[in-house]
């Protein structure tokens, strides 16, 4: 499905709906340009799971983990390895245990400078967005 998004109001209700197809064990790769939208439409998300405090960029913290009550959904971990010099930093954050939770959902940003061939990271869904002016945005979900 191909939105376009002209507010990042509109990038949060397109994450709204997104967020209804998500399961348990989803993991979720955001791919697009600084600034495309990727950790607002994570906001989106989190704002639809009922999580009311701030969503920050995880930018500097690499991982930020929200608990969620949610039906079959106890947390949602939110990656952004734009930082990574080196895909084997992944290792340092001890992910192995969360991965094998079938109520956590990943949301990851350039997800690629984490992921190498024998990466155990698969998406099972995965987002495009675009820039196309200063406040237009195409998001692809498929
Ligand atoms: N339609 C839109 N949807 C989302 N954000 C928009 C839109 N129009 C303008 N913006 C602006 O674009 C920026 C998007 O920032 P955001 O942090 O979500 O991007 P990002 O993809 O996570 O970037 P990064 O790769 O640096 O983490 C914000 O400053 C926001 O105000
Ligand atoms: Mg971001």
């Amino acid at each position: 499905m191909l939105y376009s998004s002209t507010s990042q109001q509109q990038t949060k209700e397109i994450a709204h709906t997104f967020a209804k197809t998500l399961v348990g064990g989803d993991i979720v790769f955001l791919d697009g340009d600084l600034g495309a939208g990727k950790t607002t439409f994570t906001q989106g998300v989190l704002e639809s799971f009922g999580y009311t405090e701030p969503v920050r960029s995880p930018t500097f913290s690499i991982m930020n983990i929200y608990p969620i009550n949610r039906g079959l959904i106890s947390k949602v971990i939110h990656l952004d390895f734009y930082r990574f010099n080196s895909p084997d930093e992944i290792r340092t954050l001890g992910l192995e245990d969360f991965l094998e939770d079938p109520k956590i959902i990943f949301l990851i940003e350039w997800p690629e400078k984490g992921t190498g061939d024998m990466s155990s990271l698969v998406p099972t869904k995965t987002i495009h967005f675009r820039t196309i002016s200063e406040n237009e945005r195409e998001i692809n979900i498929n």
